[in-house]
């Protein structure tokens, strides 16, 4: 099955941007204390992630900023996020990672969906977030070329909302290598070889309260910079 509705993605497709200080500090300083009283969605512990959902409800400033301001930076959208038990939207997974994530996209889980912009927050400061010039229209999927990781792919899996494993972002007889420099400087967790064909586009450097905004369409995936553990939101929009 292919994507629908492909013209419009692209059409709509933007250069990745920064909204500096979509947050100010004191709201970050609330946000923080949002994700303290949230309920722990999801521990995946091969990950090392702890995933909580943003809540309507919580903090009502907090919600009424954040869609007000969202619609200004990327017109009008709907959520695609998984609903709530009383069919509220959630406004983002707000992550506790202490492993980088891996090369990925975000393109949920519905090829009928007309996927459209994702966003990030960072709530800690330090580490890198790095979009790479290529792009992907499937269902969210993790890339690799490691045949252990590939025998974990499964139709299936898509079902539960777990992301498909694949090798389909290195063309066949692909010998571009990836900038060795980028590579030691941003993406050691990544085997190198893993990024042939790959170039960047833009690298986020995290600053709390700061928006990233970019077409879900982006392979991405952490830098290999983490302090500890980062914490941020991401949210997922389609048309
Ligand atoms: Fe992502």
């Amino acid at each position: 099955m292919e994507r629908a509705n492909i013209e419009t993605i692209i059409r709509n497709q933007s250069p990745p941007r920064v909204v500096k200080k979509f947050f100010s500090s004191s709201e970050v300083a609330e946000l923080n204390e949002l994700n303290e009283k949230l309920p722990i969605t999801l521990h995946n512990k091969a990950q090392k992630a702890i995933k909580k959902r943003w809540l309507q409800g919580y903090n009502e400033k907090l919600d009424k900023i954040f869609v007000t301001r969202l619609k200004n930076e990327i017109g009008d959208f709907k959520f695609d996020m998984l609903k709530s038990e009383e069919g509220k939207d959630f406004f983002g997974l707000i992550q506790q990672c202490y492993l980088p994530l891996p090369t990925h996209t975000d393109t949920g889980f519905d090829l009928n969906d007309t996927i459209y912009k994702q966003t990030l927050i960072p709530l800690t400061p330090y580490g890198q977030t790095v979009i790479f010039k290529n792009r992907f229209y499937g269902v969210a999927t993790f890339f690799t070329i490691d045949e252990k990781v590939l025998l974990e792919d499964s139709p299936n899996n898509t079902l539960n909302g777990r992301n498909r494993r694949s090798s389909a972002h290195i063309k066949p007889g692909e010998t571009k290598k990836f900038d060795s420099e980028i590579h030691k400087k941003y993406l050691v967790h990544e085997n190198i070889e893993n990024l042939k064909g790959l170039e960047v586009e833009f690298i986020f450097d995290w600053s709390p309260g700061d928006m990233l905004i970019f077409d879900r369409s982006h392979l991405h995936a952490a830098s290999s910079n983490i302090n500890n553990f980062k914490t941020g939101i991401a949210t997922f929009y389609k048309k």
